[in-house]
């Protein structure tokens, strides 16, 4: 049966922010229906919705209250049907986020334990204890919240997000349940959150350093893991090809500081696909960015997953803002955003030209900046509440789509405000606008994403950072200050920006067609 997600384009909608069709400010189905033909003319093969479950929101929707189930503010389960017929019908797959290392704290699975007493079976779903370790929460602070009887239950993230304790067999049977529950409503795939995350070492250590990172440690890449996920790949491939020719899907977020802390994901019948945010993590430099992608490739070499390129997603800065400032920005006055849009649209012509599968962040095709100087007041991230206002946290990259017009709401809704505030001046960011332009970057990924290239990837001799695809398609970047000659070539099939007398000058890349 065909893996079409081996090279296939996702793109990720962030429900709250794509479109909204019911006028209350807040990205819905029926709004993301209404821009269904979008995503078909910009060429995607699937769409992956960030959670759109019943949920408080404390964090976005990855505090999940029913994990079978649609939030009201987003629609229904009918909704939900419905686009994934109509996406089918524009030949555009469907994958859902499940979120299985921790749930909401309004789940009635955490409320019954709430009310059951410490040692019972409900309090044994989650891990609560007498008194707390040392580790910390990603998102700031503790990770551990007393209770009113005194004990702690562990949080890797906010407080209202409890983990799981997934040394308890009827946490994994539940989410077996809430596996097949998505995936015989058609979907063709899961992203899974925090997939490194879910097992703990049960002895709950303290640690010398509990700065929280994405190393090994008790609560981040424990052993269990691999023999778990291909517990899942078995339940993925049990399905028939009904809804697409191939098989489902599933694709991890594992982070992890180094390279190598995700190899032993990279084995036969794995989890099938693990992002590759290397790619994003790396400098604006041609040899660093050479090594990730030499190492990147390795690590996909001789096993049977895939580990999509990544250069955004809701969780960090747009790459306009973070190309365009020399340290990470606090402000939108410190980004040059003429020089980051410049290296955006070279960074798209590379994620697109790399062998693999590539996942593209709503908005990023647009070449949207990072909000940053969103007021504090209509801060929602609990990152930035954690943390007193010292991490700004990651809104500034959720910000409402601009469809047209060019003024706020920017067609984003039908009312007058948005969940959280647009910034001014984007009128020539719209979607509406960039459609018209032939220069824009929409136009830039529409071309880029039907264009790509599928050959054999070899790194080509005398550039930084150029390789080529098969006998006949060459991507050349130049990051550097000198101009750099272009080689040999046939035609020009792309460029991130004006290109003449055949030198690539800084910060560009280009496609070409070889001779
Ligand atoms: C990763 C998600 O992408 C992020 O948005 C979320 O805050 C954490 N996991 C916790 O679920």
């Amino acid at each position: 049966m065909t893996q079409w997600w081996r090279d296939a384009v996702v793109y990720q909608i962030y429900p709250r922010s794509f479109a909204d069709g019911n006028g209350d400010g807040t990205g819905d189905f029926a709004g993301a229906l209404a821009r269904l033909p979008y995503l078909a003319e910009l060429g995607v093969d699937a769409v992956w919705f960030s959670p759109f479950y019943p949920s408080p929101l404390a964090d976005g929707g990855y505090d999940v209250a029913d994990y079978c189930d649609v939030d009201p503010r987003f629609g229904t389960l009918a909704d939900f049907d419905t686009f994934v017929a109509a996406a089918a019908g524009h030949g555009i797959r469907v994958i859902v986020d499940i979120v299985p290392n921790h749930c909401s704290s309004a789940h009635p699975a955490f409320q019954a334990a709430l009310a059951a007493e410490p040692g019972s079976p409900e309090r044994d779903l989650f891990i609560f204890r007498d008194a707390p370790n040392n580790w910390q929460s990603l998102f700031g602070g503790p990770a551990w919240t007393q209770t009113p009887d005194g004990q702690w239950y562990l949080h890797l993230f906010d407080s209202s997000q409890p983990d799981w304790n997934w040394a308890n067999p009827a946490v994994p049977a539940m989410f077996e349940k809430v596996l097949r529950f998505w995936l015989d409503r058609g979907v063709a795939g899961l992203r899974v959150d925090v997939a490194h995350g879910l097992f703990k070492d049960p002895e709950l250590p303290d640690v010398p350093d509990p700065t929280p990172s994405d190393r090994p440690s008790p609560w981040f890449h424990r052993p269990e893991l691999v023999a778990h996920y291909a517990t899942w790949r078995a339940i993925l491939d049990s399905y028939p090809e009904d809804v697409f020719p191939g098989r489902r899907t599933a694709v991890g977020e594992f982070w992890g500081d180094e390279i190598t802390h995700l190899e032993p994901y990279f084995i036969p019948g794995g989890m099938p696909q693990a992002f590759n945010f290397f790619l994003f993590q790396t400098a604006w430099d041609a040899a660093a960015l050479r090594h990730t992608i030499t190492a990147s490739l390795a690590l996909t070499e001789g096993s049977d997953v895939v580990a999509p390129w990544v250069i955004s997603n809701h969780d960090v800065m747009r790459p306009v803002s973070r190309y365009g400032a020399p340290a990470p920005a606090h402000s939108d006055a410190e980004v040059d955003v003429a020089l980051g849009t410049r290296r955006a649209r070279a960074a798209a012509l590379l994620l697109l030209a790399l062998p693999g599968s590539a996942y593209v962040y709503q908005g990023e095709e647009l070449g949207l900046p990072e909000f940053l100087d969103i007021p504090a007041a209509d801060r929602d991230d609990p990152v930035y509440r954690r943390s007193q206002g010292a991490r700004l946290g990651r809104d500034g990259c959720r910000v409402p789509i601009p469809w047209s017009c060019t003024a706020q709401p920017y067609g984003f809704t039908e009312g007058t405000s948005t969940w959280l505030p647009q910034p001014s001046g984007w009128g020539s960011l719209t979607v509406e606008a960039q459609l018209a332009d032939p220069s824009s970057t929409l136009t830039l990924y529409r071309q880029a994403i039907a264009g790509r290239p599928r050959g054999e990837f070899a790194w080509l001799d005398g550039y930084d950072l150029a390789f080529t695809r098969g006998d006949d398609f060459a991507c050349v970047l130049n990051l550097g200050a000198e101009p750099v000659p272009l080689p040999a070539h046939e035609s020009l099939l792309l460029a991130s920006d004006a290109i003449t007398d055949d030198v690539l000058p800084q910060d560009t890349a280009v496609w070409l067609r070889l001779r």
